[in-house]
């Protein structure tokens, strides 16, 4: 059955850099026609030439599709307000990583110390940049995301004008957090509406699945689906799609991260559909609430499935 979705969006998206880019780019153009473009290259993007460097080498790599990059910046506790001001033109947000805690991501956050992070945190308050946060500790593998709860809980409290993204949640517990902070909200991936640990290690293991956030408990894969198939308005679709090497994937030391970018859309769909979602709330899911969370204006390109 045809299906048309009018701006899919895709509000979390590694692109990498370099060959790998050229390689993967138009796997996400063809489906989506803008996403916000994740920062944890190596080195990770921390300057506004480095944005612009980089914007200029997604547009190319994507050829003839027609595509919006929406730019982060690499979060740090140093940048002050007369930087921020004079990057906001360039980029939607700016993404916070834990440090060390997933790809690329060793110059991150330690500590969480909410006084340091203040200057920073309230200058992107006030020039409404939004927070995106991988929200995991490194407890264990299974608890990471529901320790993390408490950070967000601080953040919320301590910046309650600042628009805060938890990225790729994957727990019951964050998705209590959304009715809890006015300011909270998140991101959705499509595997972690698919799967569990149990497709991931329950069997022979999967590589291909692994990835940070690791998939939880079918309660947990359940709350998602909740939210995720009645639009709730504090939720939108990123795929967290992030490529790596076949040879890093399958290795004894496997790198964390779902390819999914060629058939992210075509798998929500059919999730929307075999739920008797209607085509409504998956529009909302993977357009409509993005665009209000984010206040962006979006290409204006209809996608047939
Ligand atoms: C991502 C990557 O490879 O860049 N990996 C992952 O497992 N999701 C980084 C991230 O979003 O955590
Ligand atoms: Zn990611």
């Amino acid at each position: 059955m045809p299906l048309t979705l009018q701006a899919p969006l895709d509000m979390h998206l590694h692109l990498r850099d370099g060959d790998m880019l050229n390689n993967i780019a138009q796997h996400s153009a063809k489906t989506f026609p803008g996403a916000i473009v994740m920062p944890n290259l190596v080195p990770p993007l921390s300057s506004k030439a480095e944005v612009i460097a980089y914007k200029s080498r997604i547009i190319e790599a994507m050829g003839q599709e027609q595509f919006t990059p929406y730019m982060t910046l690499f979060f740090k506790p140093s940048y002050d307000r007369a930087f921020l001001e004079s990057i906001q033109d360039e980029v939607t947000a700016i993404k916070l990583y834990p440090a060390g805690i997933t790809t690329n991501s060793e110059g991150g956050v330690s500590g969480f110390d909410i006084e340091e992070l203040r200057p920073a945190l309230e200058a992107m308050s006030d020039l409404e940049i939004p927070l995106c946060v991988h929200g995991e500790t490194n407890g264990f593998v299974m608890d990471r995301e529901a320790e993390f709860a408490s950070i967000y809980e601080s953040l919320a409290s301590a910046f309650p004008k600042l628009t805060i993204i938890m990225e790729h949640i994957t727990t019951e517990s964050s998705v209590a957090l959304l009715d809890m902070f006015p300011n909270l909200y998140a991101t959705i991936t499509v595997h972690h509406l698919l799967i569990t640990l149990d497709d991931v290690a329950g069997g022979m293991l999967q590589p291909h699945l692994f990835c940070k956030p690791i998939a939880k408990r079918p309660q947990d894969r359940d709350a998602l689906l909740c939210v995720a198939l009645s639009a709730h308005p504090k939720v939108m679709f990123g795929s967290d799609s992030a490529p790596h090497p076949r040879e890093a994937k399958e290795a004894c030391g496997c790198a964390a991260g779902v390819f999914t970018a060629p058939i992210a859309l075509q798998l929500l769909a059919e999730i929307f559909d075999t739920h008797g979602a209607s085509h409504a709330n998956l529009q909302a899911f993977v357009s409509g609430n993005a665009q209000k969370i984010y206040s962006i204006d979006v290409p204006q390109k209809k996608i047939l499935l």
